[in-house]
């Protein structure tokens, strides 16, 4: 962190009225300058020294970003028309600090904090609807003959059911991701348009569920929604089997590298585990060991969202459930190395992708989080499933 001073003192001759224009300029610094952190501007207390009058303060991640600052347009005008024909004299420090109690803090930028929802077409809604109750078990919130939502915690919905009669199965159209603070959802904004992406508007209802967002096509043409501020419920749905948590989707791509220089370097997803040549794990600030995976392949599909359960008693419900209904289970319980998670997978092309629905997905610590070194994993099943007992074990995926 770098943390930039200056103490002035005003000319003799400033009126109060200009003096406290000056300061009022000052003090729009932090919404001109989205990088500038904890912003500060007050009287000099001192009665040792009171060579100056004011000192303002301000914090970036790094020089890049002081620099960036200092060497804006605004910032020469300002200092050039403004501030030297009023300032008697100054005094600039820019130093580098570690914040206090935090001695590895991490001034990498920041990505998306964790997934909130699909938005999926699917050709029978109340079908869908029907099925993502009982087999998934999530709790139908609003439903009209156009779309519905569904919940799983306290977050607004995770998934949004649009009607789409004219489709044969299932398709995912977007997913959303929810961002820590207004700061973070300007950087990526920033990116997104530096990157030479079009920043589209969030979907109309989704505007009025949080605070301020956008929405960017993937090379896929899948449409990713961040935001801040998803409304949340006071309560958890009254349902003892339920999913707690969307954890990720995994994304089938034919552009593979595009696809994962997409999320790492325009959105910052942290690369968690590699399966070389075939599949990438990506992490939020949720610190979930994926909260998006992106498989190269022949075709472009959301394959699978997960679902995290509360325990692995509540996995072999929900499968006992699938077992009982005949619902098809398209992988039966695995044991994934990357995410250390339980889980099995339905589908049924008409829902959409397969739901997975797993126990004990990895959740790093926050000192992992900053330090993980992601792995290159061969192409092998047991890297993918601990319980496939050989390399040429491919015939249950
Ligand atoms: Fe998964």
């Amino acid at each position: 962190m770098i943390r930039h001073t200056l103490s002035f003192r005003f000319i003799a001759e400033l009126g109060d009225t200009d003096r406290e224009a000056v300061l009022a300029e000052l003090a729009t610094f932090p919404e001109r300058y989205p990088t500038m952190r904890g912003w500060s501007l007050g009287e000099n207390l001192s009665t040792r020294d009171t060579t100056f009058s004011h000192t303002m303060s301000m914090d970036f991640d790094g020089l890049p970003e002081l620099r960036e600052y200092l060497g804006s347009d605004w910032h020469e005008s300002f200092v050039r028309t403004r501030w030297r024909p009023v300032i008697a004299q100054q005094a600039i420090t820019s130093y580098e600090y570690l914040q206090r109690g935090a001695s590895n803090v991490s001034t990498r930028p920041r990505g998306p904090y964790g997934m909130e929802y699909a938005r999926i077409e699917v050709p029978d809604l109340q079908a869908t609807i029907d099925f993502l109750q009982y087999h998934v078990g999530l709790q139908l919130e609003e439903h009209t003959d156009d779309y519905a939502y569904l919940r799983a915690d306290i977050e607004h919905h995770s998934i949004e059911l649009i009607s789409a009669p004219e489709r044969e199965d299932g398709w995912t159209t977007a997913i959303g991701f929810s961002v820590e603070s207004e700061q973070v959802l300007q950087l990526l904004r920033k990116q997104v348009s530096e990157a030479g992406l079009e920043v589209l508007d969030l979907q109309g209802r989704q505007q009025g569920l949080c605070d301020n967002g956008f929405g960017v096509k993937d090379p896929n043409g899948l449409i990713v929604e961040l935001f801040t501020e998803f409304q949340e419920y006071a309560e958890a749905p009254h349902l003892e089997l339920r999913p707690v948590d969307l954890v990720h989707p995994f994304i089938a791509t034919t552009k593979y590298a595009e696809t994962v220089a997409f999320y790492t370097e325009v959105l910052n997803f942290i690369p968690s585990d590699y399966v070389v040549g075939s599949t990438t794990f990506m992490r939020c600030e949720d610190r979930y060991h994926h909260s998006l995976a992106v498989q190269n392949n022949k075709e472009h599909y959301v394959a699978h969202l997960c679902f995290a359960m509360k325990s692995l008693d509540h996995v072999m419900r929900m499968r006992a459930r699938a077992l009982y209904k005949g619902a098809p289970i398209a992988s039966d319980i695995v044991n994934h190395s990357a995410s250390t998670s339980i889980a099995f997978y339905l589908h049924d092309r008409k829902f959409g992708p397969r739901f997975e629905l797993c126990d004990r997905h990895r959740v790093f610590t926050p000192e992992e989080h900053e330090t993980h070194r992601a792995r290159r994993m061969p192409a092998d099943p047991r890297n993918i499933d601990v319980w496939r007992p050989a390399a040429d074990d491919w015939g249950r995926f």
